[in-house]
């Protein structure tokens, strides 16, 4: 105890400081989300995301060697579709937009490409899958994901991320991967994702709001953190490699969780309503942005995330790479 114990001792300078760090962040740690848009022609900014774009292919691949020349090692992709339909069939179509940019980013890059796995962004009723009666009917959604989950591994994907929370989801896309021989394909599944308002920002860029309804009928309700832990126990048993808490600053409780409960790698997703609050906040000059930033991150990392999507990992890689050329 005080006097002999000087817990100030150690942050006296910084390079003491630096030798007793716990916790830190690397854009090696971090996976870029990113929006390949079919409908447009120029990348169109997405106003409630500053800095974010949705991208027409052929400017897609440019964003994604920015990420890898800053040393972010991977994506994540979401498209856009030019035509939807009641059962999203450009979500497994072999010419279809997210296929095709992973054959060009798999030839130009060589950054680990994740591929997020729902319908709802290519279903006309902007559901995450099969509709039936006003209802997503869990197991016919399933195959629909087994043969997203192929086509998408076929083009290039290294690493399957489904999203959409159906029941099952894991062992189904597990099933249909080793089926068509990819059976080295790992997958990192949404486990815990919880039904948020912070998506909205996310929902402008991928037109992917529901048409009528919400996800309450899939996506966890953020009341529950013992049900969190059960989703990612079946995960686990289903076979996910990855598994992942989703948004990230609201639950970072569930990250802590997760990380006490289990061994598996643990991703965190920092999601659009997260990344708008600091952009929004640090253009009224109100908070430094590369600061808070950075704290944030860290706080994720501390939690017990291994991984964090973000939208923020170019501008953090960025000033990172600034911060140590002096
Ligand atoms: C579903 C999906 C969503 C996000 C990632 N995958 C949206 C949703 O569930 O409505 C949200 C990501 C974000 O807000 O950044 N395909």
């Amino acid at each position: 105890m005080f006097p002999k114990t000087r817990l100030r001792r150690t942050r006296s300078t910084p390079e003491l400081r630096a030798l007793v760090r716990e916790t830190e962040v690397f854009p090696g740690d971090l996976v870029y989300p990113m929006f390949v848009d079919e409908t447009i022609s120029i990348p169109r900014p997405i106003p409630s995301m500053p800095g974010i774009f949705s991208y027409p292919l052929r400017r897609f691949v440019a964003e994604a060697e920015r990420a890898e020349s800053l040393g972010v090692p991977a994506v994540m992709i979401f498209g856009v579709p030019k035509k939807k339909d009641p059962l999203g069939r450009q979500a497994y179509a072999r010419e279809g937009i997210v296929q095709r940019s992973l054959r060009k980013l798999d030839e130009r890059t060589n950054l680990i490409l994740i591929a997020d796995l729902c319908l709802c962004e290519y279903t006309s009723h902007g559901h995450c899958g099969v509709v039936i009666d006003g209802r997503v009917h869990n197991d016919k959604t399933l195959d629909l994901y087994g043969r997203t989950a192929v086509s998408q591994a076929e083009a290039g994907a290294d690493v399957i991320a489904p999203s959409g929370m159906m029941d099952g989801m894991v062992s189904a896309i597990r099933a249909a991967l080793d089926d068509a021989g990819f059976e080295q394909t790992p997958i990192m599944s949404y486990s815990a994702k919880f039904a948020s308002s912070f998506y909205g920002p996310f929902r402008d860029a991928a037109s992917s709001a529901p048409a009528f309804g919400d996800r309450r009928s899939h996506q966890m309700d953020g009341c529950n953190l013992r049900e969190a832990i059960r989703e990612i126990e079946l995960d686990i048993a289903e076979g996910a490699d990855i598994v992942m808490v989703k948004p990230a600053l609201p639950y970072l409780d569930v990250i802590r969780e997760a990380r006490r409960s289990f061994t598996v790698p643990l991703a965190a997703y920092c999601v659009s309503g997260e990344y708008a609050m600091l952009k929004a906040a640090a253009s009224s000059g109100y908070l430094d942005y590369d600061a808070v930033l950075k704290e944030t991150l860290l706080s994720i990392r501390r939690a017990g995330a291994d991984i964090i999507v973000t939208y923020s990992a170019l501008d953090f890689a960025e000033k990172k790479h600034k911060e140590e050329r002096g």
